[in-house]
């Protein structure tokens, strides 16, 4: 028997030291390298954000440029990756393609094998962040039964995508301004946040040396959980089994009902003991976005407003500290922009890769870190002897 700190679910257990994110659970602050959210959503861009966890400073203009170039010079993806998706059934959750198809790209790159070398190191990352957009916008094209639509190196990170997304070969495509600019700042949010459930799981896969295709693809794995990235899934099913804002007294006594498994998805947090100070800016977007994009009334935006305000009234949540958390109004977003309910963990996921591939550089060029190996206390029977088969009852 070894005698441990039992601590399921890591409530206490500070698993490395980190220079990217701090989350002030208290306050409901958080900063990606010292710079404070509110501030990047506002007047930054994913991409130099992504330069900045991935690099630890800002870029200068021309940083920017040669960052963007880098990027864009990975867009590609190996044709011979269309197979993969051809295996799919069409109704293939999106997110077991792109686990599934990040993990493959590992076998198209064996000159980064040794990610010793700090040059391998990042040209696996710049290739993982730039290839992000187009495998996923080719899950979802799998998904409609539509032809893949090739990067375009001309336009923006979230330009691209949303061209990806949803242009076809038969008709003309304008991007909105609007979705792109909304699109953008909804990646920003979802950048990086310390050591939650994926990140911890790529530490503890980039732990054992594989390679960072296999570790992002754990992550994504790890992500698609309802606890975790499901969870902006997870809101919009459960705007849409409430249906009626007349239902919402109900739901909330429900939540509160600890024989009733529900749970109000977008609600709660592990570190934040305060209003997710990403949740509060998604709100604002909301309302904008909405509006910009000629959206009144939307429904489910007021029923979400409503459930919001009749739990954080509440008792059960005030005691508990339950605040709206990042996915609470990003699936309203999503939608808006005309990304469905199925799809928005793999947009998670695109914001999150840059946040994991800056936590996987900082996890194998740290001294102090070994393999993640976790203890437990074991609780099974004692020593015993082994019996024949022929004399077990
Ligand atoms: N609805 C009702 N009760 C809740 C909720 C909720 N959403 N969240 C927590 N509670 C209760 C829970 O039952 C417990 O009550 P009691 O003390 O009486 O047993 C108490 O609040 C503490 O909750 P916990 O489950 O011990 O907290 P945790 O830190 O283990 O879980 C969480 C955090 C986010 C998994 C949880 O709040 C949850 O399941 N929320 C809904 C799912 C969700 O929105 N997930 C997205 C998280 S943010 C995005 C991300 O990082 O991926």
């Amino acid at each position: 028997m070894g005698y441990f700190t039992y601590d399921p679910g890591f409530t206490s257990t500070a698993s490395c030291r980190s220079d990217i994110t701090y989350i002030g659970g208290d306050q409901g602050e958080l900063w990606y390298r010292g710079y404070p959210i509110d501030q990047l959503a506002e007047q930054s861009s994913f991409l130099e954000v992504a330069y900045l966890l991935l690099h630890g400073e800002l870029p200068n203009k021309r940083e920017l440029d040669t960052f963007n170039r880098a990027i864009t010079h990975h867009t590609m993806v190996n044709e011979s990756l269309k197979n993969f998706f051809n295996g799919f059934h069409y109704n293939a959750h999106p997110m077991a393609m792109l686990t599934g198809v990040v993990g493959s790209l590992s076998a198209f790159y064996h000159d980064t094998v040794d990610v010793n070398d700090p040059h391998n190191r990042m040209l696996c990352a710049y290739r993982i962040f730039a290839k992000m957009p187009t495998i996923s916008a080719a899950a979802f094209k799998h998904m409609l039964g539509e032809p893949f639509v090739y990067p375009q190196n001309r336009l923006s990170y979230c330009g691209n995508l949303l061209n990806m997304l949803f242009s076809r070969p038969s008709e003309e495509f304008e991007i909105n301004p609007v979705a792109e600019r909304a699109l953008d700042q909804l990646l920003i949010l979802h950048a990086d946040h310390e050591q939650n459930a994926s990140t911890s799981t790529i530490r503890l896969t980039g732990s054992t040396g594989t390679n960072p295709f296999a570790a992002v693809a754990a992550g994504c794995a790890a992500l698609w959980g309802p606890a975790h990235g499901g969870a902006n899934e997870a809101v919009l099913n459960m705007l849409e089994e409430i249906g009626d804002v007349k239902q919402v007294p109900r739901y909330i006594d429900k939540a509160k009902d600890k024989d009733d498994p529900f749970r109000l998805m977008g609600f709660g947090h592990r570190v934040y003991k305060h209003y997710d100070p990403r949740a509060s800016i998604i709100r604002k977007t909301c309302h904008e976005v909405l509006d910009e994009l000629g959206i009144y009334n939307d429904p489910q935006l007021e029923l979400a407003m409503r459930l919001e305000e009749i739990a954080l009234a509440d008792d059960y949540f005030v005691e508990r500290k339950l605040y709206p958390n990042v996915d609470f109004y990003s699936g309203i977003i999503y939608r808006a922009l005309g990304i469905p309910t199925e799809f928005f963990t793999v947009m998670f996921a695109i914001g999150r890769a840059p946040g994991w591939l800056a936590q996987w550089m900082e996890l194998v060029t740290d001294p102090e870190q070994r393999i993640g190996r976790p203890r437990q206390l074991y609780a099974g029977p004692s020593k015993r002897d082994y019996v024949p088969l022929h004399r077990r009852s």
